[in-house]
């Protein structure tokens, strides 16, 4: 008995589409051919499967039982060949990520370093504010995001990466900068520069202030934290901000983070990913690298807010 499995294919897509002719367009083959094999293959297993009913084809009693078989088969050949291809684009290909303009330090590292041992991969990035990552989730634009708090009315897959702490800073000769245990009501009193509306940041700490029943003043706005850094350094007034954006200002000791009740406000990153959005080997392997990485660079933060 031979049996080809494009003779099982054109089987399998005549029962879906109960049709020869819609069956051919399905396979790209013209209907004489499709019907040829058909018939090739019934005589060569000695089974009538198919028979005319009005403009249907349906299966046979015979045709029924054999099918479930035949189903399977071409299931899994089609698994087989989707894995080989998976297999052969494993270590290539294009990543599309977005990450919150807050998690710039954090992703641009991350980057630099999956790109040290993963050449054949590129990954194209875009840092943008809250508002305009939950639009791009939206739109299934990005393979991969990171932000703070994942969009709740959104239909995501999402892991918590790493703690991200929102501490609240002066310039180092501020009257409150060597302050021990600053109360909340008196730093509530403060002015602050504050990031866009649009933030995640800026979202946090207002929604903070309000379970404090608190006001929270701002002076200034700003569309980037390193506009704020440099305002506060320049003792425009105080800033909350990620303490993942200040390293290097801290070690240089031009900025300050303030021993104040409350602080630092808890806050984690996220990667996130569209439910029903195609999971590539590349993304995967990106998505494992981050999640493992991100844990050494949240390890080298610890030590600024012991
Ligand atoms: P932001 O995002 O850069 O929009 O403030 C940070 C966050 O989502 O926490």
């Amino acid at each position: 008995m031979q049996i080809t499995i494009r003779q099982l294919q054109i089987f399998e897509a005549i029962v879906e589409t109960h049709s020869y002719s819609h069956a051919a367009e399905y396979l790209h083959m013209t209907q004489p051919a499709v019907s040829m094999q058909m018939k090739q293959l019934e005589r060569n297993i000695g089974l009538v499967l198919l028979e005319r009913r009005g403009k249907r084809i349906e299966l046979t009693d015979s045709g029924k039982r054999i099918h479930k078989y035949i189903h399977e088969f071409v299931k899994q050949y089609d698994d087989l060949l989707e894995g080989i291809q998976e297999e052969k684009e494993k270590g290539t290909g294009r990543i599309k990520v977005s990450a919150a303009t807050t998690a710039n330090h954090l992703i641009t590292q991350m980057i630099a370093n999956f790109a040290k041992t993963h050449s054949n991969i590129s990954v194209a990035l875009e840092i943008t504010n809250r508002r305009k990552l939950i639009d791009q989730l939206q739109k299934f634009e990005p393979d991969i995001v990171i932000m703070g708090e994942p969009p709740a009315k959104l239909d995501l897959e999402f892991d918590i990466l790493i703690p991200n702490p929102l501490v609240m800073i002066s310039h180092s000769s501020h009257s409150l900068a060597n302050k021990k245990t600053i109360g909340f009501d008196e730093v509530s009193q403060y002015e602050f520069i504050a990031r866009e509306q649009g933030s995640g940041t800026r979202m946090a700490i207002e929604r903070f202030f309000k379970e404090q029943k608190a006001e929270f003043k701002s002076n200034l706005e700003m569309g980037s934290n390193e506009a704020i850094k440099h305002a506060v350094i320049a003792g425009l007034g105080l800033g909350i901000v990620s303490l993942h954006t200040i390293k290097l200002e801290l070690e240089a000791k031009k900025l300050v983070i303030l021993d104040a009740e409350h602080f630092p406000l808890e806050r984690y990153w996220y990667i996130i990913r569209r439910k029903g959005k195609h999971l590539l080997p590349a993304v995967k392997s990106f998505q494992d690298f981050v999640l493992k990485e991100a844990k050494v660079y949240a390890k080298d933060y610890e030590r600024f807010v012991q």
